[in-house]
């Protein structure tokens, strides 16, 4: 069984949604399962025994949430380097009111850090989230699972 690890912050519940959908998306994939988690509540063990990482932010003030960049601030130290962590399948999703690529683009940036390997395009929602979004989260689970499942990232 591979697990993925779904990792969020979200205040009014968009982000939430989204992290929602994808875990509905990785459980749909045989022998993989979703471990949907806020990121206050993600330790650095949860980064090191996932298969592969959804990361799930809203934008604040172009850039992040506070939370995940916490995750960060807490794990990359410990993080670096280990075996368990490189090359780290990864997809991120964004909740925005605007085009969400300050928050994408600091997520990313740091993800380069930590050596993990994006896997796909993300999924970036801008104010209400239409039903679309939700099938477009719910693919971008199917995808990292499956592909993890399948040992081709
Ligand atoms: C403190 C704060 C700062 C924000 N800054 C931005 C921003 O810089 N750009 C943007 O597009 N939206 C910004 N927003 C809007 C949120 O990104 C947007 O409402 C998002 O969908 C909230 O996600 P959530 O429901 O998961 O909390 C901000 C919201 C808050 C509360």
């Amino acid at each position: 069984m591979i697990t993925i690890l779904v990792v969020y912050h979200s205040q009014t519940d968009r982000t939430k949604k989204m992290a929602q959908s994808v875990a509905k998306g990785v459980d749909s994939i045989a022998n993989a399962c979703a471990v949907l988690k806020e990121a206050r509540k993600t330790s650095l063990e949860d980064l090191l025994s996932c298969d592969g990482l959804a990361l799930g932010s809203p934008e604040y003030f172009g850039y992040m949430a506070g939370a995940i960049k916490d995750l960060f601030d807490r794990t990359y130290d410990q993080a670096r380097g280990r075996k368990e962590i490189f090359k780290k399948p990864y997809v991120a999703f964004i909740s925005a009111d605007n085009d969400g690529q300050g928050a994408l683009r600091s997520i990313e940036r740091i993800c380069i850090g930590y050596q993990f390997k994006k896997v796909s395009e993300p999924v970036i929602a801008t104010g209400h989230l239409g039903p679309d979004i939700f099938i477009r989260c719910e693919e971008l689970g199917k995808i990292i699972a499956a592909g993890c499942e399948a040992r081709i990232f």
